[in-house]
């Protein structure tokens, strides 16, 4: 969960916009597109959620939990609004979806409800409201490339989606429901917009999509071969050469539509980061069937052998669902066994939730509370012996750290990433300025701290990995190599 609520440069002339955002890095890319339109529209980032004028929720549906989370932020500002008539209470993304008009009846105090395939029309919907009226958007829409600047919550790492939508049917899964139909970007404005952020001194791009490898598969155009025109890995040679951006990530993959191309562009283009999310769900084929993921265990170990073999240290993640109906204990076992085979160094576990609308949520075989904590509980212990053991792999070496802002939990760190996606922390005012020369001794002089060196958010740093955890590493920075 993120939230959006540091100063701004615009003169306020509508009042304080508060943004909380639950959910994916898609909601998270939403919510900085609808705070860049709250901007222009003249409202200003407020600081606190509860006297905010205008307190929007970009909301997740993708488990229960996630839903209810809402309903209880809800409550608190409907009673604020009872009180002050004046505050704008807005919701956004997959819930917004999900209920519609029906969240309107269970809040009657709502202004705006909206689907995540109008977070460009923020402004118009709002003008709406601003006439009287409580507004419900969350018929299908084709997105219109936006116009208004997001405001980023980094200055280093920025999201670009590439596709939106979903057109696979996971029986689990609520994404397709809400998100709609699969939409690409013209790799005209995909590169337009990464131009952008590189004028704007950004380093890191992340392009998004729920089935990233599904990329292109709506545009026009075959090549003179035979294939499609418009594919993740054109895609990637497309933008690859924008500079200033020195790293360049994707996410989500799906193991159905993975390439051997893909692989062999990531091995291939030098921005490209050796880190590969891909979820696989389940350990077992049967399994598998049931989800309707469309791949066999089989074929997604093969894909990570040939990412293994044309990048050995590549890390790998991905994302499992525990107790899904019917789910036995041999083949839960099974997704253990996996784990522990390919030696993930990130997995995000989640126990099965059943989702209204979806196929398995009316299917015999439902699991208990009980099965689906204890399997949560065993499964996370096993991710975390795998990340640490995966972890241990960097002590000693040096590896290139991209600085992103300060450790929130120690000022007196910064805090980055390896290319492979570890955290990593190191500290800062190791190194007098004066020990470091050329642009990055100017960089120094424009800002950074007395007795920084030259680092700030955005320099590539090389740091010796000292200490490790399963999920970070803390190291020592070897300057002057730096970048900028
Ligand atoms: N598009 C991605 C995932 C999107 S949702 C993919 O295909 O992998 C993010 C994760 O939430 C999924 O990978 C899945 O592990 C989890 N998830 C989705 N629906 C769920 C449900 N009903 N119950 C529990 N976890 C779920
Ligand atoms: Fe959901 Fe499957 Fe689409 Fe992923 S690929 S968003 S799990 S339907
Ligand atoms: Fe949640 Fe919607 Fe993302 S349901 S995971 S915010 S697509």
């Amino acid at each position: 969960m993120a939230e959006t609520g540091a100063m701004s440069a615009t003169t306020p002339t509508k009042g304080s916009y508060w943004i909380t955002t639950f959910g994916c890095q898609m909601n998270k890319a939403d919510s900085e597109r609808m705070a860049g339109i709250l901007e222009a529209m003249g409202y200003a980032a407020g600081s606190d959620e509860h006297s905010a004028d205008l307190v929007l929720y970009n909301t997740c549906t993708i488990r229960d939990n996630a839903e209810q989370k809402v309903y209880s932020y809800l409550g608190r500002q409907a009673q604020r609004k009872r009180i002050n008539p004046h505050l704008t209470l807005v919701v956004a993304g997959c819930v917004a979806q999900q209920e519609g008009a029906a969240l309107l009846r269970r809040v009657p105090e709502l202004d705006l409800v909206m689907g995540p395939q109008h977070a460009n029309r923020l402004g118009t919907l709002l003008e709406q409201v601003a006439s009287g009226q409580q507004v419900v958007a969350t018929d299908d829409h084709h997105i219109l490339e936006d116009i208004t600047t997001a405001r980023r919550d980094s200055a280093v790492c920025g999201w670009v989606n590439v596709i939106y939508g979903c057109n696979e049917r996971c029986t689990y899964c609520v994404v397709p429901a809400v998100r709609g139909q699969e939409q690409s970007r013209t790799p005209q404005a995909i590169r337009q917009e990464i131009e952008g952020l590189a004028a704007q001194g950004f380093k890191e791009i992340t392009l998004l999509g729920q089935n990233i490898d599904a990329y292109g598969r709506d545009l026009p155009g075959i090549t003179p071969e035979g294939r499609r025109q418009h594919t993740l890995t054109d895609l990637l040679h497309a933008v690859h050469d924008v500079g200033g951006i020195e790293r360049i990530r994707f996410a989500t993959s799906h193991p159905r539509y993975f390439t051997e191309r893909l692989i062999d562009a990531c091995a291939a283009l030098p921005k490209l980061c050796e880190h590969f999310h891909i979820p696989f769900q389940s350990g077992d084929d049967d399994v598998l069937k049931a989800m309707a993921r469309g791949y066999t265990v089989e074929r997604y170990r093969r894909i990570l052998e040939r990412i293994r073999e044309r990048m050995p240290d590549a890390a790998i993640s991905a994302d499992v669902i525990v107790a899904f109906p019917g789910e036995t204990d041999a083949q839960f076992r099974r997704t253990l066994a996996l784990i522990e085979e390919i030696g993930f160094d990130q997995v995000n576990t989640a126990a099965y939730s059943p989702r209204p609308g979806t196929p398995a949520a009316d299917w015999p075989g439902q699991l208990s509370e009980t099965v689906k904590v204890d399997r949560l509980q065993e499964i996370n212990a096993l991710v975390e012996t795998t990340a640490r053991a995966r972890s241990m792999r960097y002590l000693g070496r040096t590896e290139e750290v991209l600085v992103e802002a300060r450790n929130p939990r120690h000022p007196d760190q910064w805090m980055g990433r390896t290319r492979t996606n570890r955290l990593t922390f190191f500290p800062a005012a190791t190194f007098p300025a004066a020990a470091v020369s050329g642009p990055a001794a100017a960089a120094a002089q424009q800002g950074a701290e007395p007795g920084d060196g030259a680092i700030q958010p955005g320099s590539l740093v090389p740091v010796r990995i000292e200490s490790v955890r399963a999920f970070s590493l803390s190291g020592l920075p070897r300057v002057p190599a730096l970048s900028r």
